[in-house]
């Protein structure tokens, strides 16, 4: 109980401006508005997006915003390569080209059905204009507008050449290059598995991105460039996405560029898989505990017997993100935790927003109107929740997050951000409704027999 107490005590650590929910992008600075006023088809798979932007066309946002964009299109050369030939989306220097082409349209259509739930179009609009006031709306428009972009997408820049084993794991994440780029070596440096990895900048930090020799390049590690453009608010989901699009393993383990996870994880990870069913109806969840250091180097214990001594006897470590949030991973079970010896099993639900491995190609994806940072996690873990995944701690695989200048969310933003959330969360109750009343009908007929 003391150690309980002692780590809870937060002793040590100061962090800035509390915002709740705030655990999604902490790379991004939000610019002043500037116009919006780009629409972008993923050049990756033209024919795909110009159908889904069909329908989504709907949208009188969104239209809007397309036809402003009629005209005046890229101006870069960098951009006018890639429109003009669309082959060049994954480059065409590449060994495995065709490979990886084919790799990210197969995922892409795995996904499909789901994602077109959670894209923007016209019933949405309709729903947001019934929950926001005029006034609101119009405050909110160009949050609004946002989370019905698309944004260009170039997959697989550098070298790929992986051959998954039959039970692997791919490490996802994404960031953006102005704040972000610097993680991308911290976190390969613990993780010698494949990774996917987004990345989101202008036109100039990208080719320069490009152009730059990186120390971390190895053949396992996919990376896949985001075009910022016009946009001003970080698209998340849609960057974890594309992570996922790159991905060709069993598994995947999603987590926040600002976190690095414990040496062993790549190796653990791989056993824990073993010792699940993955093809009952209870999919598993494998929570990889969550905690903070405010320390620039040498905060991240090598192993579970660090971490531990670390909470104990060193303020330099806390569980995640118990200033800010301390609800969101509550559920983990700190006290089980400290004494477990294997896995353990935790309830899903409510704001709990832990970072998980997971099957792929049965997961759901995430919410692309979701933006920003706010609900956008704990939103894609409800869903987990209302479709009845089992989540369980793992006792030695945890990931530690590092100190970074954090910027103060603007109110408006975050009261349409809540909007936004509050709205899919519906969503996500009534499908949850619908899925108990499903299973209570068939429990009945099942007695009846
Ligand atoms: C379209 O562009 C015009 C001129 O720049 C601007 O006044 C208008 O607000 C834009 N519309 C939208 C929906 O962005
Ligand atoms: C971005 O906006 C500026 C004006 O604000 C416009 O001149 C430019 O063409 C836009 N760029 C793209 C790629 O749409
Ligand atoms: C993805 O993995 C499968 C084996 O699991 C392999 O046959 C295929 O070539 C891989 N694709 C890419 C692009 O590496
Ligand atoms: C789109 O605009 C038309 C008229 O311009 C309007 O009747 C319709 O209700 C609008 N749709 C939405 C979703 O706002
Ligand atoms: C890329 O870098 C090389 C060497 O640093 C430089 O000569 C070249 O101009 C750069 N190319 C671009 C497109 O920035
Ligand atoms: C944990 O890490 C420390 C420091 O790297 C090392 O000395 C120790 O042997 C490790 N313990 C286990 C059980 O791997
Ligand atoms: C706490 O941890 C830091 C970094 O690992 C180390 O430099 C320091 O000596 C530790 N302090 C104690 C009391 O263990």
């Amino acid at each position: 109980m003391y150690i309980i107490n002692r780590f809870r005590g937060a002793r040590g650590l100061k962090f800035g401006a509390f915002v709740l929910g705030l655990i999604g992008a902490f790379w991004w600075t939000t610019t002043a508005n500037k116009n919006l006023m780009t629409i972008h088809v993923d050049n990756y798979n033209t024919e795909t997006n110009k159908h889904i932007r069909d329908d989504c066309a709907c949208s009188n946002i969104t239209r809007k915003i397309a036809a402003n964009t009629s005209g005046s299109h890229p101006t870069t050369s960098l951009t006018k390569s890639t429109k003009q030939n669309t082959e060049k989306t994954i480059s065409t220097h590449i060994t495995g080209y065709a490979k990886l082409k084919k790799l990210v349209e197969t995922n892409k259509n795995i996904y499909k059905h789901d994602l077109q739930r959670k894209q923007f179009n016209e019933p949405y609009e309709l729903k947001l204009k019934s929950v926001f006031s005029k006034t609101e709306y119009d405050k909110c428009s160009q949050v609004i507008s946002e989370s019905g972009l698309r944004h260009d997408v170039q997959y697989f820049v550098f070298q790929y050449n992986y051959n998954p084993s039959p039970i692997d794991v791919t490490l996802l994440s994404h960031l953006t290059l102005e704040r972000g780029i610097h993680r991308i070596e911290k976190i390969l440096a613990q993780w010698p598995g494949p990774a996917s990895l987004s990345v989101f900048g202008t036109d100039d930090e990208i080719q320069n991105f490009l152009n730059t020799t990186h120390s971390w390049k190895r053949n396992n590690i996919g990376i896949h460039v985001v075009y910022q453009r016009n946009a001003t608010y970080y698209p998340v989901n849609f960057m974890r996405n594309v992570a996922i699009y790159g991905a060709n393993t069993s598994h995947i383990w999603m987590i926040d560029a600002d976190f690095t996870p414990n040496k062993d994880a790549y190796q653990l990870i791989k056993k824990y898989i073993f010792r699940f069913d993955w093809t009952g109806t209870k999919r598993p969840a494998l929570i990889t505990p969550a905690f903070e250091t405010a320390l620039n180097e040498g905060g991240v214990p090598d192993n579970r017997t660090q971490l531990l001594k670390k909470l104990e006897d060193n303020s330099t470590l806390v569980t995640f993100s118990f200033t800010r949030c301390p609800n969101c991973h509550i559920n983990t079970n700190w006290e089980q935790f400290m004494i477990a010896t294997e896995e353990y099993k935790v309830k899903g639900g409510g704001n709990f927003e832990p970072y998980l491995v997971l099957q792929r190609n049965n997961s759901p994806i995430y919410d692309e109107r979701l933006i920003a940072r706010h609900w956008n996690k704990i939103l894609y873990d409800y869903e987990l929740f209302v479709l009845h995944y089992e989540f369980n701690v793992l006792p030695d695989v945890f990931i530690v997050h590092e100190p970074h200048e954090r910027i103060k969310q603007p109110k408006v933003e975050f009261m349409c951000l809540e909007k936004i959330g509050r709205l899919i969360k519906d969503e996500l109750n009534k499908k949850r409704i619908f899925l108990q009343q499903s299973i209570a009908t068939h429990r009945q007929v099942h007695k009846a027999h």
